[in-house]
């Protein structure tokens, strides 16, 4: 199995909405405060989220199953992100729409396997040869082309390393300079070089650098201590997903193919069943060596409703595999029929024996003093000015409609009060807005009254 060179395949999120969540806003003791991490509210919901985080920190939730439930508009895809944040980047997330599934290309099964795979972490342990340093000389040392002409190649880098205890120089393969630019290390940075495969590894700039002004946020790490060439621990996070990535690309040197390959580089290698077992069979057998660990994860299921009965039949069996992550869903939905059956009506449109093992969170409608801290968040998030009238308006929009519904009438009236030669929301920019532009409710109002005017 190929792990050297496994890149983290995570999916983005998508949190533009929700940018201003930073985290659940419990205390130690896990009870939920009024305003924090940018969540307001919905305290219980809140303090139960924190516990589920406490279970999969302690690894006590594999194989188990959380439901947020509620209406539309009271926080259920923000607490989830929320609970991605208390996780931290080491246990993996990974968040999906249920109609994800719906693609002509892939099976719907196939669809939610991946996404399994995706929130299964492992973290590998090894112990390497390296060398290991800050770097104090990055010398290439070019000469005439062995092919003739104009063009210089690079026949070797000399490197300088320097540990608490000494100095090393080091005469290097021109390929490992490749992956030194690549990695963009410059002198002053701490880096490894594995003995073995001659990767290298940028661990972050030498704290004796710190006072050095940056634009971007660098990570400072101190000088190593012990000798430049040494063992080292290397501890690697990938998820399963990562592994079944890395080892369907087509391998090979540098032939043709490897060089179309930079061309085209998201070019689709099918992961087949067949190499996802003989992934897990050498996964297992690292976990019983004790060489890797594994760390389930989180799968986010949104809008649940949407999968079918097929769906929920392969869920519902993957949850009972030794290897399965956590599993949150969030649904709007009441009772209604179960997609894809022919006229099951259930509770959240998911399959009793599912909804049977599953623990359910309930989110509920915010007050409208919730409401306004929540847009008032929102605006400071997007660097939206807004007066008091015009919150108290939108509040009071958002009690009536959905709180989405407000959150979203924040931006346009904020472009209507500059039109308006204004850099303030005003009452009267938020009142066009809203009849400029209609909530669902509204909408579906005018469709009755105006029934016969619409096509059948
Ligand atoms: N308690 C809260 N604190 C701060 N912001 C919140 C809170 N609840 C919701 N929001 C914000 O309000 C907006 C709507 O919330 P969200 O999308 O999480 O609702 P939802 O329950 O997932 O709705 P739906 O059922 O329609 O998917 C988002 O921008 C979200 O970040
Ligand atoms: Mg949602």
């Amino acid at each position: 199995m190929k792990i050297e060179e496994v890149k983290s395949t995570a999916k983005t999120q998508r949190i533009a909405a929700h940018s201003h969540v930073k985290g659940l806003g419990v205390d130690e003791k896990g009870v939920a405060l009024q305003v924090a991490a940018g969540l307001v509210g919905q305290e219980p919901a809140r303090e139960a989220c924190g516990i589920v985080v406490e279970l999969i920190k302690a690894k006590k939730m594999a194989g188990r199953a959380i439901l947020l439930a509620g209406p539309p508009g009271t926080g259920k895809t923000a607490l989830a992100l929320a609970i991605a944040q208390e996780l931290g980047s080491k246990v993996p997330f990974c968040p999906m729409v249920a109609s994800e599934v719906y693609s002509s290309e892939v099976k719907k099964t196939a669809v939610l396997m991946e996404n399994f795979r995706r929130a299964i972490g492992l973290r590998i342990k090894e112990t390497k040869e390296v060398y290991e340093g800050e770097v104090t000389e990055l010398t290439p040392c070019e000469t005439e082309s062995a092919m003739g002409g104009y063009g210089k190649t690079v026949s070797h880098v000399i490197i300088g390393l320097k540990t608490a205890k000494g100095n090393k120089q080091l005469k290097l393969d021109p390929t490992i300079y490749e992956s030194i630019q690549k990695e963009k290390v410059e002198v002053g940075d701490v880096i490894y070089i594995e003995a073995n495969t001659g990767s290298v590894k940028r661990q972050g700039r030498s704290d004796s650098f710190a006072t050095e002004f940056d634009l971007e946020a660098e990570e400072y790490v101190p000088v190593p201590k012990g000798d430049v060439h040494k063992k080292k621990e290397i501890v690697q996070d990938v998820t399963l997903h990562d592994l079944d990535v890395a080892n369907a690309r087509p391998q090979g040197g540098q032939d043709i193919m490897s060089v179309m390959g930079q061309f085209m580089k998201q070019k689709k290698t099918e992961i087949t069943d067949k190499l996802r077992k003989e992934i897990n069979k050498v996964v297992n057998k690292y976990i019983d060596q004790g060489i890797a660990e594994l760390v389930p994860g989180v799968l986010f299921i949104d809008e649940v409703h949407m999968l079918d009965l097929e769906c929920f039949t392969y869920l519902h069996q993957a949850l009972e595999s030794t290897i399965s992550p956590i599993v949150i869903f969030a649904t709007n939905r009441g009772h209604c029929t179960i997609k894809g059956s022919d006229d099951i009506v259930s509770p959240h449109g998911m399959p009793l024996d599912l909804l049977d093992r599953i623990m359910i969170i309930r989110t509920s409608p915010y007050a409208l003093e919730e409401m306004i801290q929540i847009l008032k968040i929102r605006a400071q998030t997007e660097g939206i000015a807004i007066d008091e009238d015009s919150l108290q308006c939108l509040g009071d929009i958002g009690v009536k409609t959905t709180l989405r519904y407000a959150v979203q009438l924040l931006t346009p009236s904020y472009l209507l009060s500059k039109v308006n030669g204004r850099d303030v929301i005003h009452k009267e920019d938020v009142e066009e807005i809203r009849d400029l532009f209609h909530d669902a409710k509204t909408s579906a109002r005018v469709l009755t009254t105006d029934k016969d005017k619409y096509l059948h």
